[in-house]
């Protein structure tokens, strides 16, 4: 195992679609195996293939324990699929790539979760709430988009108790210079 480079806002590979996983081999397992790897040291609930620098549809999320038992513990998503989108909730998220800033985002309540695991099996899963939110902001990566595009606000920073930063909004645009 290994970690691997999470590439930053601006650089151009988190702007492009990755591709359908076609083969289920030891390398795509190993690439699974660095991201969860790399996703923990950054103290990251989600990582896209993509933030590593690879154009496959896969990503990886450990949610941790206070998500529903069978939500718990180490998920590889690998062709995912989401339909069945339902409702609207708005929550704070981050991005491992846009590391310190984050912002409210829209995101359908419910969803189904359609994708397969390292071996090519197929599963689905009813998700809502902040399981809901994860895999919608990881499949976006997939395609291309980041949670500043979807974003309700500026995006803005944390004080050192863990508050946003309402009173000085920090808005930090794209090349990662603040307004
Ligand atoms: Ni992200």
């Amino acid at each position: 195992m290994a970690l691997r480079k999470v590439f930053q806002e601006g650089e151009d590979i988190l702007r492009k679609k990755a591709r359908p996983v076609e083969r289920f081999d030891d390398r795509l397992a190993e690439l699974a195996q660095d991201m969860l790897e790399t996703m923990k040291e950054e103290n990251g609930v989600g990582l896209a293939a993509t933030q590593v620098g690879i154009l496959k549809q896969m990503f990886v999320m450990n949610l941790g324990d206070e998500v529903p038992e069978e939500l718990q513990g180490d998920f590889v998503i690998v062709n995912p699929k989401i339909s069945n989108t339902a409702g609207e909730q708005e929550l704070i998220e981050g991005c491992l790539s846009l590391p310190g800033l984050y912002a409210h985002v829209k995101r359908p309540e419910k969803l189904t979760l359609h994708y397969q695991d390292l071996e090519g099996k197929e599963h689905e899963m009813d998700l809502s709430g902040f399981p809901a939110v994860c895999v919608c902001h990881e499949t976006d990566h997939l395609h291309g988009i980041l949670f500043r595009d979807k974003a309700s606000e500026p995006l803005f920073r944390l004080d050192a108790e863990g508050r946003p930063q309402t009173a000085k909004v920090a808005q930090v645009q794209d090349d990662g210079s603040e307004i």
